[in-house]
């Protein structure tokens, strides 16, 4: 037997991959996989809540894919996969939507910002989307979800829909917690650093994407937004330290060192030299990642044969929920 706790995320392949959703995510959940059984999908299916471009989102579906390796999620020791390679997930999600209220989805935040930001099309998936989520989460009887603060809440209905459920069929679904690792880092933007850092932000220069050359890195950190005072401390909740706060955060994550021996390394420096430092360990830290991802870029077949051995892996666990699910609830076995 495994005694090992299971965990399930993903992401969205909604384009560039930030220096946020690195240190955000994908670097806790390398950290995660020495030791939990870990699954990490590409949630292509939810990206469809938001019109897209079919060429578009099939490369950056790989290029997400590639990311998750480059970043060191290991193909062997996890299970990476493409969600709509796996029928388990539209399956169970179907089944949940009836599980669920409309009345509870429509207390949902995401739904309710998402409506307002693309107005001219509020689907039925967009309203659903935390249906499938908990589909997603449940169909692998995930014990932790490490999520982002802005998914807690989708945590949340999840565990309510697989207790209703369990409360009418027994001990179906294993109730999962959410948890946001520690290690991981809320990065903001560069130029507005009350925001969170957003590949969406109209100003490039907010955010710094996994791909961009040293030299863009260099540039971007070095005009990022800090204060007058001119010294490397970090104050929390302090609004005119944030852009400090942010860049000591950025290099914290990438050094390992703590916020008060980062103001020792630089008291008696100026903002100058603290960013030059700051870009150097961000250049150094992402060179490798982004080498990885590039080789990976001219290897389509390891790809290939990595997403569809996930894709079976994956597919035979679900499969065995939906299955259960679909006898439990009384459809009749093929
Ligand atoms: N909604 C998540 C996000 O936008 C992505 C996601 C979909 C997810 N299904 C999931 C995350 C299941 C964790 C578990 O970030």
């Amino acid at each position: 037997m495994n005694e090992k706790l299971r965990i399930f995320s993903g992401a969205q392949p909604s384009g560039t991959i930030t220096l946020g959703n690195y240190l955000g995510a994908i670097k806790s959940w390398v950290d995660l996989q020495n030791d939990y059984e870990c699954l990490y999908a590409v949630m292509d299916m939810h990206s469809i809540t938001v019109r897209q471009n079919p060429a578009e989102l099939r490369k950056r579906t790989l290029d997400l894919l590639k990311m998750y390796i480059a970043c060191g999620i290991d193909p062997e020791k996890n299970i990476i996969f493409v969600q709509s390679h796996v029928p388990s997930h539209a399956q169970l999600g179907w089944v949940l939507d009836c599980y669920t209220y409309m009345g509870e989805l429509s207390r949902m935040t995401q739904f309710k910002d998402k409506s307002k930001s693309h107005a001219d099309n509020i689907n039925a998936g967009l309203f659903t989307y935390p249906v499938l989520m908990a589909a997603d989460i449940l169909l692998y009887g995930a014990d932790l979800v490490p999520v982002g603060k802005d998914q807690m809440q989708h945590i949340e209905i999840c565990r309510d829909i697989a207790t209703r459920f369990n409360g009418i069929y027994g001990d179906v679904f294993k109730i999962p917690d959410g948890f946001m690792p520690k290690a991981g880092a809320k990065v903001m933007s560069l130029q507005e650093p009350s925001k969170k850092m957003s590949k969406s932000d109209p100003n490039p220069k907010g955010y710094i994407s996994m791909l961009d050359e040293p030299n863009v890195i260099a540039k971007k950190i070095k005009s990022a937004v800090t204060d007058s005072e001119g010294v490397v401390e970090y104050r929390e909740g302090d609004e005119t330290k944030a852009g400090i706060n942010n860049l000591m955060t950025i290099y914290s994550a990438m050094t390992g060192s703590s916020m008060d021996s980062i103001t020792s390394e630089f008291s008696g420096h100026g903002y100058g030299d603290f960013k030059s430092a700051v870009a150097e360990a961000v250049v150094e830290h992402i060179r490798p990642i982004r080498e990885e991802y590039d080789r990976l870029s001219s290897d389509k077949a390891y790809l290939e044969q990595i997403y569809k051995a996930g894709a079976e892996k994956a597919e035979a666990i679900a499969w065995k929920t939906v299955r259960t699910v679909y006898k439990k609830i009384g459809f009749l076995a093929r």
